[in-house]
């Protein structure tokens, strides 16, 4: 028998899959470890808790699959992009690993662009511009504020390649995640030596860069015991989890495009050309399908827009809270009869990269109530995905299919509001595991199990679902959008003036 783990290392736990040759799920674990924010608008988390979230994990989901140490051939890693983990000359973690979401860079987002020699030429290099939660911008803010650990810093790895420098010893990453780290050479698939030049960061820095499909190593003996694995078992490049999740999704053709609601809510489009938004909106990163690229925006709030709402606003609807609120949402025409809600609870990254940017409900009246407010919440969020939708769009990416998937692909009502709001059907496919999932793909590929990921993914992911839009819908949702885009533009200024209070 032969089998392959994927294995997340998300922001709020670290799932674990067990997968065979034919790309059944035979068993899942899932670990869930603390978040820091030691000031307001930073978030942090520490290497050890994902490490310890890995072992468990695997040791559950092989012991629930029944499988022998020796049944398990590969390993293929995703993780939350962008975070730092700065390690010593001996390999010990210098500080808690700064994430994603942390907002703290802003000011070295200037420097860094400004030592590219200005963003159009930082677009040139990387494909994309200095956004706060990619991780150059915070190498520059440990050299700019921690200059000690900056000078103790040997080694920078994001996270998914610190657990496999534990597992293997070997310090790798893959094109996709490294992408996200606004250092490499997007177009060529290669650290950029001029902006490592620029920036003076020598490259012994990073680690070695490899395709996702590609075996960085073995477990060492150390790593086997601990997982009850055996150091035959291999080690895949494996992938970000966006570009790992468009993998689980079968997004490994022109055509195809995925949005995913998750915490955040990600717009992810396979592309067979670099293609690069000159304004730098969208990000235009490397695929984890060989040799191809990808574009998405990312709205920083979407499933977790509601899930606030949920938590904070309705707790008394108890257990079925979800179903309650869909239902009353449901009675509520398209449009939520003039209440917008922009999704901005965190600041927002596409297309706007702005952390100042705050959440509102725009358009109250007396006749509003909870349903409505329902609504607007899942309206607002698909709205910001058009955002990032119409961009690909306008920049001439075909869109022939769009696949829902995350937590609110779940929910029917926001499959049925985002169908209208793309005016394009939806379908969801049978694979709901996403990054966990692509990345066992990639390691049943990596292990010689399948040809290529094209191969791979069409031999286990179908469509299940289709979701057409509505008509009345889709022209109140066009004539919605425009004053959704205004909405922000005419707030901005009042978002910094929140900011200086
Ligand atoms: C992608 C991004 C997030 C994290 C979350 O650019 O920042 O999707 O990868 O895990």
């Amino acid at each position: 028998m032969a089998v392959f783990l994927g294995i997340d290392i998300g922001t709020s736990g670290t799932k674990t899959l067990v997968v065979n040759e034919q790309g059944e799920i035979l068993a899942e674990a899932n670990q869930g470890y603390p978040l820091y924010h030691p000031r307001p608008l930073w978030s942090e988390q520490d290497p050890e808790d994902w490490w310890q979230a890995v072992i468990q994990t695997v040791r559950k989901a092989t012991a629930a699959a029944q499988v022998r140490p020796a049944d398990v051939k590969a390993i293929g890693l995703s993780g939350q992009m962008h975070g730092s983990v700065f390690l010593d000359k001996r390999g010990r973690v210098i500080r808690r690993a700064i994430l994603w979401n942390d907002q703290r860079t802003a000011a070295e987002c200037r420097e860094l662009e400004e030592l590219a020699g200005g963003r159009k030429q930082l677009i040139r290099m990387t494909a994309n511009p200095a956004l706060t939660g990619f991780t150059a911008p915070k190498i520059l803010w440990l050299r700019n504020h921690e200059p000690k650990n900056f000078e103790r810093t040997a080694k920078i790895l994001l996270p998914k390649d610190e657990i496999r420098r534990r597992l293997t010893g070997e310090c790798a990453t893959d094109v996709s995640d490294a992408s996200g780290m606004l250092l490499l050479d997007v177009r060529r698939r290669r650290w950029s030596k001029p902006l490592l030049e620029k920036l003076q960061l020598d490259e012994s820095l990073l680690a070695r860069c490899v395709e996702s499909e590609e075996v960085t190593g073995t477990l060492t003996p150390q790593a086997a015991e601990l997982l009850g694995l055996t150091t035959d078992c291999l080690v895949v490049g494996g992938a970000g989890d966006c570009a790992a999740n468009g993998i689980g999704t079968g997004v490994v053709r022109q055509g195809i495009l995925s949005t995913s609601l998750g915490t955040s809510g990600v717009v992810f489009v396979h592309c067979d050309q670099v293609q690069i938004d000159p304004e730098g909106r969208l990000h235009t990163f490397c695929h984890a399908v060989h040799g191809k690229w990808h574009m998405m925006g990312v709205s920083l709030t979407a499933g977790g827009a509601l899930q606030w709402f949920v938590e904070r606003l309705c707790a008394e609807l108890g257990e079925k809270v979800y179903e309650v609120l869909t239902a009353e949402a449901q009675q509520v025409p398209a449009g939520s009869e003039g209440l917008f809600f922009l999704p901005y609870l965190a600041g927002e990254r596409t297309p706007h990269a702005d952390p100042l940017a705050r959440g509102c409900f725009v358009g109250l009246t007396l006749k509003h109530g909870r349903g409505h407010l329902a609504r607007a919440v899942m309206e607002g969020v698909a709205y910001a995905l058009r955002d990032s939708l119409e961009i690909i769009r306008s920049l001439g990416v075909p869109v022939r299919q769009i696949r829902a998937s995350g937590g609110g692909a779940r929910n029917p009502l926001w499959r049925q509001i985002q169908a209208s709001m793309f005016g394009q059907k939806v379908v969801t496919i049978n694979a709901e595991q996403g990054p966990a999932y692509g990345v066992a793909l990639l390691a049943a590929v990596g292990a010689g199990y399948y040809k290529n990921v094209e191969e791979a993914c069409a031999a286990t992911i179908r469509v299940v679902s289709e979701t057409k839009p509505h008509r009345p819908s889709i022209a109140t949702y066009d004539k919605g959008f425009p004053v959704f885009q205004e909405l922000y533009r005419a707030l901005k200024p009042l978002f910094r003036s929140i900011d200086a209070l």
